[in-house]
Formats: structure tokens, sequence, C-alpha cells
């Protein structure tokens, strides 16, 4: 069997260029994502020569700019960059009203100009980088206005949430399938652009030695932690709203449990890995709205420290309401009914201004059955912890134990490490790696509607839950910036015997 070596393996691994011209067209272009996440990516996509030459992007939202003012602010976040100038003359800006029909009449004839100028060959992708709210009204406007007929491709790019709800959700699919193909939708969920999550799956399935204790016979359970230090910054318009359920649980952190759950599919194709997926979410055993305060702890920040600084607490950040019940740290315990995660508790949990920003999965293997040091030993064998640490520090770590030198019977766990700095790999930005896939068409870090529907489905009691609204103010527990979350959060897993990893 031939296997490649590392240098052949680097340099077919190395990020394909895209090929088509394309029109870019960014709703919500004023908007933070577009300017700390999007057009930076775009940026260091161009600077890595990944982009055509033929490629325009035009910016639309509600706040006035011309062209040359857009790229001033744009400047802003990429100070110092040495091809700026060069990639800004590709960047404009149109300025729309969301509900108004004329807006998108010289927004199409914008993009018209634009497409000969640059000799786009009528591909167009448009991004929605706007709130769930208005998401449908801007697919309504486009597919009245004929903006999805186009003389090459058209595919659109919807942010997260998609929907607010499942009920919204599936409007929001209603409505995307009357102007786009199911192929031609990508729903985006930037923590699967993030290498180290689809890591996940290949280490699942190209490594013969993990699959076959891959399951209950020799997990004891499973934890995934997203931790957050900052706070909700300028964004409390939406996350006050939205709160941590909405904003973390929903997509990023399922999507992590079911690469954790899923089967292998028989080949690596996105459409069956999508079906693999969907079928976990399919046997998460739903939580009722009685049972919440049993497998639930959700908290909400009061004033503390992060890193050294005084922070305020959520309630006093500037937008957000002064008796507000919006939970902004959740820890929950799921199970997977299926033959393999049977009586295997997945422990999820996440928050802003934690202690530290991480997010790790950590599989938790059973303890030995039976200890042969029971005699010398005074405490128990730890047992063995595999960790995906997808950020910072991104690293795949394998725990066990060892003995310390010396006469005396001494047990010292160590680490079997995986760093993907140390090992010198270019990560790219989550953005680089989605803005690259939707161009080149490729669906396999995209969440399918089926998928983003059962994942609503599983929350809807939860969200129905805290919508209750003031009576919930027995329910959320305060936490001081700067910790781990609430103490309930602690005393939750300690319950079952267990304790947070990440501390
Ligand atoms: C976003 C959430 O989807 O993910 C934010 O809306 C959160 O609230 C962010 O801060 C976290 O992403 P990352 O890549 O920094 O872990």
């Amino acid at each position: 069997m031939k296997v490649k070596k590392k240098k052949e393996v680097e340099e077919v691994c190395l990020l394909e260029p895209v090929k088509d011209p394309f029109g870019l067209v960014i709703f919500g272009a004023s908007g933070d994502l577009t300017r700390q996440k999007l057009i930076p990516a775009l940026y260091n996509l161009y600077h890595n020569r990944l982009l055509p030459d033929n490629f325009f992007i035009v910016g639309a939202a509600r706040s006035r700019f011309t062209d040359n003012g857009y790229r001033d602010v744009l400047k802003e976040t990429l100070k110092g960059k040495d091809l700026w100038d060069e990639f800004s003359r590709h960047v404009f800006y149109t300025q729309i009203e969301y509900s108004d029909a004329s807006s998108f009449v010289s927004l199409q004839r914008r993009i018209k100009t634009l497409e000969r100028r640059f000799a786009t060959e009528g591909n167009r992708l448009f991004y929605l980088a706007v709130p769930p709210q208005i998401t449908a009204q801007i697919v309504e406007m486009l597919g009245a206005g004929g903006m999805n007929k186009v003389r090459g491709w058209k595919r659109i790019v919807v942010e997260k949430p998609f929907g607010w709800d499942l009920a919204s959700a599936r409007d929001l699919n209603g409505v995307l399938h009357r102007y786009f193909t199911e192929d031609e939708i990508f729903r985006i969920d930037h923590y699967l652009g993030k290498e180290t999550v689809q890591d996940i799956l290949l280490f699942r399935f190209a490594n013969s030695i993990f699959e076959p204790i891959w399951n209950r016979n020799f997990i004891d359970h499973v934890q995934i932690t997203a931790a957050e230090t900052v706070g909700v910054g300028k964004r409390a318009g939406y996350y006050d709203k939205a709160g941590v359920i909405r904003d973390m649980f929903q997509n990023h952190i399922f999507q992590l449990m079911s690469l954790i759950a899923m089967e292998p599919p028989a080949v690596f194709d996105p459409a069956r890995i999508r079906e693999e997926k969907v079928k976990v979410f399919r046997s998460v055993r739903q939580i009722t709205r009685a049972e919440i305060p049993e497998y639930i702890v959700f908290g909400q920040y009061i004033q503390g420290e992060v890193d050294g600084t005084v922070v305020p607490g959520y309630r006093d950040e500037e937008g957000v309401r002064k008796d507000s019940h919006t939970p902004t740290f959740a820890a929950m315990k799921i199970h997977v009914d299926n033959w393999r995660w049977q009586g295997v508790p997945f422990y999820l949990r996440s928050g802003k201004r934690l202690k530290r920003r991480v997010t790790e999965v950590s599989i938790h293997f059973k303890p030995v059955p039976h200890s042969i040091f029971r005699h010398q030993l005074s405490e128990e064998i730890a047992p063995n912890v595999l960790v995906f640490r997808i950020q910072p520090d991104e690293a795949i770590e394998l725990s066990f134990q060892t003995k310390m030198p010396g006469t005396r019977l001494c047990f010292r766990e160590v680490n079997m490490n995986f760093s993907y700095r140390q090992q010198g790999f270019y990560l790219p930005e989550a953005y680089e790696r989605v803005l690259m896939d939707c161009l080149r068409g490729d669906h396999l870090i995209f969440v399918g509607q089926e998928g983003v529907e059962k994942a609503w489905e599983f929350f809807t009691p939860v969200l129905e839950f805290l919508d209750k609204g003031k009576k919930l103010i027995f329910h959320i527990h305060d936490y001081r910036a700067g910790t781990w979350g609430p103490l309930e959060a602690e005393e939750f897993i300690r319950r079952d015997g267990r304790y947070w990893w990440v501390n």
C-alpha cells in the first residue's frame, strides 16, 4: 500500500485557489461581522493569491457611505496591510433599505455595471450577514427583483442563527427554496470552518485504533466546553434577545457534538456526512420543559474581573435591559439514544465572561475495571482522557498514567500531545475557509436544511421556557465575570460524580 510522504501531503493540501470569477454582495456590510471577519478573511485570501483576478465585492447596508467612505471604514481594521490599496479597488458600497423594492432595483443596476467592468461572467454570491429577523425579507426582495436570475452560477450564504426558532427556520427554508435550490444555499456555522473541528472527523475515521473504543463500552462521558472571556460588546441589541442557547448551543455546540457522536458514512461526501449528523440529532433525547431544571443550569454574569480588568455585569452593558433575564451561560446534560451512546452523558457548557478563552471537547474513558495497585495507592487511578482543543493552542492530547521514577509506587498523569502550531501548520481563519468553500461551491462544512431544523426542534422547549420571562429569575444564576460560571453548574456535574475537565 502506498502511503504519502509528509512533503507530498503538504503540497496536495494547500488551499485550492478560487477559479471562477465572481461578484460578492454582502448584506449587513456596515456590521461588525463584515468589518471584523469577512473583509479581513477576503483580504487574506487575496493576499495569499487565492482569489481570481476578476472579482468585485459590493457592500449593502442601511448606513450611508460613498465607495471611498466605506473603504476608509474597512481600512481601520486592516491597518498597515500592504496590498490594501490594490484589494480595495475591488470593493464598493450601495446604501439600501431592506424593505424598499426600489433600493434593490438600484443595487441590481450597480451589480450589472460591476459585472461588466470586472467580467465576472454573471457568477453571484449573496452573503446575508444580517440579523435573522430580516433574512427572509431580503431573500424575498432578491427574488422579486429577479436578482437570482443570473447568467452564471448563483449562491446564497445565510449566517447563524438560521431563523429564530423552529417555525421561523422552517419559514426561512421555504422562502429560500422559492428562489434557490438546496445546492445553492450555504448555511454557515463558522465552527465547522475551523481546521481543528474538521479534524475530528479525520481523527475518528482515518485511525483504526480509536473507532473500536468509541462507544458506551469504553467511554464514560463526553464534555464540550466553549468558554469566552469577552462580554456582549456592541452586540447587545442582538444578544439580549438571542441568549446563549440561540447564540452557541443550537449551532456551534450541537455541531461539535454531532461530529463526535455520528456514525461513519460509507463515503466522505458532504451529503452523506449531513445525513449522519441528522441521525444524531434525531437520537438526542428530548428534554421536556418540566425536566429543564434537572438537565440545564443557566447563568448571567455580574461584575467581576477578567484578565486583571474589572468588567461590568451583563445588565450594565450598553444596550442590555436592566431587568434582562437573558442567559449568558448554560451547562446541560444530554443523552444520545442509540446503541453506540446509550448511558453515556454528554455535558455541554458555554458562556461569556468566563475565566479563560477555550473551546475543547474531551472524551473521558472508563476507569480500569480492576486496580491491581489498590493496596499501594490511596487514590483512584485517573481514567484516560482524549482532548480535542479547538482553540486557542489547537491540539489533540491523550492523557495516561505513568510511573514516577523512584522506589515508591507513585503515578503521574502525562500527555501525548499533537500541537498544530508547534508543527508549524498555518491554520486559516474559519471565515477564510468558509468563504473559499462557498466560492468553490463545496458543501462539506455547511449545515443542511434538516440538520438545522432538528437542532431547533430539540431546543424549542428550552426556548419556550426561557421566553416565559420574569418567572425565570429563580432559574438564572448569577456568576462573577472571570469565573467558570455559577456554582450551581459545578454542583450540577458533581451530582453525577464527575467534574468539569476544563477549569
Ligand atoms: C459567534 C457568536 O457565532 O461565535 C458569538 O455569535 C461568539 O457570540 C462567537 O463570540 C465565538 O466564535 P469564536 O470563533 O471566537 O469561538
